[in-house]
């Protein structure tokens, strides 16, 4: 018999999934017990306490469907999802920011420059850059994959009224790995505030719902990794309190005033004069290539 009190509990529960095969999801089960473990000791867990967390998950699951998962918001929430982007960062390379639930595959390819304003209410703006190496050196075999919110802060999936695939695209970039996308403007718009992580966890703290407005990008170029990330607007009021934590330094740019018949007259913008926002993307070289 054994005898399985405090003192030995916590080795065995580690112990009894050494027999899994496969050594790194060995490695991740084996710590997370551990840790969990380790976590309920410190805070000397009661009953009522881990019925409590485990009533939570239960809610998180019964408002989940195959487009809302609570779960990607309670990663996104507890910095988990930001945590996991920045430690998958590179050196010299951009960094990676949140991925969010509103990417699907199968963006229409556009020709570019392009041109995403279509009938959407807003401020036109003009997102243009380049796609690079760490070095600087342009990467002409670049594409991207791009997707926003409208005027209302909705993106297309969840607003009837909005086209479908408004304002998002694929497009490639040119011989210098430069892009050019006319659009409106993001707006910031608030996290899924009708469930259990909001109702339970996030308001309870007395924490934000916004998102800080930004564009989504997914860079990918043969042999770098793959980048995710966003970019924000420098004058947005939530760039302190993004509920998300995925603002980072060099991913908030400027829209700045710009003389340019041309770039106006291509994109249909009245005037001389657009705002502009200047991207350098880095990627950096995947070393298993
Ligand atoms: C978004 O970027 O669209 C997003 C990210 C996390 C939670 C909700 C929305
Ligand atoms: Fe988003």
């Amino acid at each position: 018999m054994k005898n399985i009190d405090l003192s030995n509990l916590s080795d065995i529960a580690v112990q009894s999934f050494s027999a899994l095969e496969n050594d790194r999801t060995r490695q991740l089960v084996q710590k997370l017990v551990a840790s969990l473990h380790e976590y309920a000791k410190d805070v000397q867990l009661t009953h009522e306490e881990w019925r409590t967390a485990l009533s939570f998950l239960h809610a998180c699951s019964d408002i989940s469907s195959a487009s809302r998962s609570e779960f990607s918001l309670l990663s996104d929430v507890l910095g988990v999802s930001s945590l996991v982007d920045l430690l998958a960062g590179k050196p010299g390379a951009t960094p990676g920011s949140v991925l969010g639930p509103f990417h699907s595959a199968g963006s229409p390819w556009l020709s570019n420059p392009v041109n995403l304003i279509a009938a959407n209410e807003g401020t036109p703006v003009v997102f243009r850059g380049r796609v690079c190496d760490v070095e600087g050196n342009p990467l002409p075999s670049a594409s991207i994959d791009y997707w926003q919110n409208a005027n209302n802060g909705l993106y297309w999936q969840v607003d009837p009224q909005q086209a479908t695939d408004n304002l998002r695209c694929q497009l490639q970039v040119d011989a210098q790995g430069r892009f050019e996308i006319a659009t409106i403007r993001p707006v910031p718009y608030e996290i899924p505030t009708d469930g259990p992580v909001w109702r339970d966890l996030v308001q309870p703290a007395h924490r934000s719902s916004w998102r800080a407005a930004h564009a989504h990008v997914i860079v990918a170029a043969p042999t770098y990794v793959k980048l995710v990330t966003e970019f924000f607007d420098s004058e947005d009021p939530y760039l302190e309190a993004d509920a998300v934590f995925g603002v980072r330094g060099p991913l908030v740019g400027t829209f700045k005033t710009t003389q340019d018949p041309e770039l106006c007259r291509r994109h249909g913008i009245e005037g001389d004069t657009c705002l502009v926002m200047d991207i350098e993307l880095r990627l950096s070289k995947n070393e298993n290539e």
